[in-house]
């Protein structure tokens, strides 16, 4: 079996053209790996994973970021809040409440 280090998260950006036609997600994601700094890094076991994914099933109101386990999605995003979710979301544990607008329920076991 591959061997992996563990993570903390993994944080989704769609680069998909109907959620972001102007494509600033793509440039979100590039600069992704410099803002994560030390979570970045393959030794932290909070390591933040980073990955692209071509449509989250939204379609508007990008750039869209989500982030698991947590099932925290993100529209909107610039830089700046990109900057507040790695702060106070990745490094901290407190979502930007006010820039989440959708939550994964949790489906219960039976
Ligand atoms: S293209 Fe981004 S959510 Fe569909």
């Amino acid at each position: 079996m591959p061997e992996m280090a563990p993570y903390a998260r993994h944080i989704f950006v769609c680069v998909g053209p109907f959620c972001d036609p102007e494509g600033k997600a793509k440039r979100l994601y590039a600069r992704l790996a410099e803002k994560l700094g030390d979570l970045g890094q393959y030794d932290n076991p909070q390591r933040v994973k980073r990955g692209i994914t071509p449509c989250l099933g939204v379609c508007h109101s990008g750039p869209i970021v989500v982030i698991y386990p947590d099932g925290i999605w993100y529209h909107q995003v610039d830089d700046a809040l990109l900057e507040q979710i790695i702060e106070e979301h990745l490094r901290n544990g407190r979502p930007v409440e006010e820039a989440v607008y959708h939550r994964v329920e949790r489906i219960r076991e039976k």
